[in-house]
Order: C-alpha cells, then structure tokens, then sequence
C-alpha cells in the first residue's frame, strides 16, 4: 500500500515568478560583461609590450622599483620563463615568461591563449582595449544614472544595517552552498556587487585615465590622486585581476544556484523564488 497521508510532507511547490532585473539593470550588465571580455585579452596584448610593473613616478632601467617582472631567462637547463613578484622569484614556464610548443616556445609575457590578438600587434590590441574600455565608462556611468533614478542603487545595492546583520548567516549558507531564492539580493551579493560597482570598475576606468597623457594635461588630480602613471599602471593590473577572481565566484554562483533561473532573470528580468516558507519554519529563515 502506498505511503501516503500526514507523515509524509507534501511536495513543495515552485514559487512565484517575480520581476527582479530592470530592463536597466539587464542592458548594463550584459555590456559590461561583453567589454571585460575584449578588454581583459587585449589588456594582457598591451601589457606584454612591456611585462614589468613598477611603484612610483620612474620606470626604467635606472630605478629599483619594479614590483613585478616576467621574463624569460638563460638558465644551466635552458630558456625557463619567471616571474618575480616583490622580490620573490617563481618558475613559471609555461605560462608566464616562456610559452607555446615545446618545439618552438616563445619569450612573452602573459601566453598567446590569454591575448587579443594572439599574435604580437600591440597596435591591435590598444585599438581594441581603447574601444571597449569607453564603452566601459559609458556603461558604468550610464549604470549609476539609472540605478540612482529607479531606487535600484538605493534599494537593492547599498546595504542596510540589517543585511550587516544577516551577513554571517549568509556566508554560513553559502559555505553550505544553500541559496535562498528571494526577490531580493542577499548580503553578500549586496556586498561584491557594490564592491566591483563602486570601487574595482571605477578605479579601472579611473587608472586607465591616469595613464592617458591628454588625461593628464587635462585632470593632472589624478596623477596624484594614483601615485603616478607607473602607480596607477599597477593598480589597473591589480584591480583587473580582483575583477577576474569576482567573476570566477560570480560565475560558480550563477551555476550552483542554478543556471537557468538566474540566466533567464539577467536576459528577461523574471526569476522564480523559492516557495513560502511552511508555517513552523517562518521566523527561523533569517536570510534576506
Ligand atoms: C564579465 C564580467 C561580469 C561582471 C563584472 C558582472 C557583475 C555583475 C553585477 C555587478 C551584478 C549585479 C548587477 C546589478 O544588480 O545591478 C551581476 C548580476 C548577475 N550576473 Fe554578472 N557579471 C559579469 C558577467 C556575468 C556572466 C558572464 C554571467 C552569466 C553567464 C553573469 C550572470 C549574472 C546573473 C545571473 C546576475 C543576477 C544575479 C542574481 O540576480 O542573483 N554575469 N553581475
């Protein structure tokens, strides 16, 4: 005989459809992510032009300040590609300073794969990035324009002392990979997209501006706010590179919280959340 009855629970069903993204919200994202596309492998073409980067005003063979360096180097053993890091030396053939087929591996900086183009055209890539990264800026203004006048900015980014609140119970979620499918962002997605939103793209923008010489005859600030154009190069690196990490945490999330739902919501702004809570439990779900 079938086990049915009151011992055992009834299926929950799927919960509403709520509208999540503004048509906004969407159009932004999705440029910005098509830009981050062409700006990264293009970026890595520039910087393989010269794969050193330095702290202060100088750079240059006179001065002691790089604080990073790819090279490749004559050793007992042969051509080894390495990178020194603040002082530190790695051997990173491979991938970073030697690459490409055994048979034929090449002195670069950052591999063929990473770049745009693969080839060496550094006029190419500076072409490509400059393109890219103005409609970057223009995405990312036009993003605060319109979050600003919708409430978006307001409601859904800036976290309030309650999501400061929720957030060890959201990291401990999280950790065990739970997702809570509510209409609303969670503290910690509060949290990294105000961070990569208000501070990582726009010291991007901001430090590639500095290192534009028009730039500096016409916002000379900057210099001083980035320490200098050698500065504010490595802090376009480093911000770059937080960049690549959030995306490497936003896109796992995207896919263990599942795909489809998360997809549909950033491409139609529809998202299924997750059923009512059963009546015993409510109170005790303390996300959001
Ligand atoms: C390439 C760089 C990317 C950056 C910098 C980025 C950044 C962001 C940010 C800041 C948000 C919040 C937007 C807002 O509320 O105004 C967001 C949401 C979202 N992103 Fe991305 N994203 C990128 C790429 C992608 C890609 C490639 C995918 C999918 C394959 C994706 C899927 C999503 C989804 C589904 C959301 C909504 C999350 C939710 O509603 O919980 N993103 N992203």
């Amino acid at each position: 005989m079938p086990l049915t009855g009151s011992l055992s629970p009834a299926p929950r069903q799927p919960g509403p459809l709520v509208r999540r993204h503004a048509l906004w919200t969407r159009a932004t994202h999705w440029s910005w992510a098509l830009c981050i596309a062409f700006l990264v492998p293009s970026g890595l073409q520039i910087f393989n032009a010269h794969p050193v980067l330095y702290w202060g005003q100088e750079s240059g063979f006179g001065y002691d300040n790089a604080v990073l360096r790819i090279m490749a180097v004559e050793t007992p053993a042969g051509l080894r590609g390495r990178t020194e890091i603040l002082g530190h030396g790695f051997d990173t053939t491979g991938l970073l300073g030697l690459s490409g087929p055994a048979e034929r591996p090449q002195s670069r900086g950052f591999p063929a794969w990473s770049t745009l183009p693969s080839y060496r055209d550094l006029g190419t890539g500076r072409v490509i990035h400059f393109f890219f990264a103005w409609l970057l800026a223009a995405t990312l203004a036009l993003w605060f324009l319109g979050s600003l006048l919708n409430g978006h900015l307001r409601r859904d980014i800036l976290p309030r002392p309650r999501d400061l609140r929720a957030l060890p119970a959201d990291i401990a979620s999280h950790a065990r990979l739970r997702f809570h499918r509510a209409a609303e962002y969670g503290a910690l997605q509060k949290l990294s997209y105000g961070a990569v939103l208000g501070i990582v793209l726009p010291v991007i923008v901001l430090t590639g501006l500095t290192m534009s010489p028009t730039m500096n005859a016409a916002w000379p600030w900057l210099l001083d706010l980035f320490g200098g154009r050698q500065s504010a190069r490595t802090l376009h690196f480093v911000a770059a590179f937080l960049l690549l990490a959030f995306l490497a945490v936003h896109l796992l999330m995207v896919l263990l919280a599942g795909p489809l739902n998360e997809l549909r919501a950033m491409i139609t702004g529809w998202y299924r959340t997750d059923p009512p809570a059963p009546a015993a439990m409510k109170g005790r779900d303390h996300d959001r």
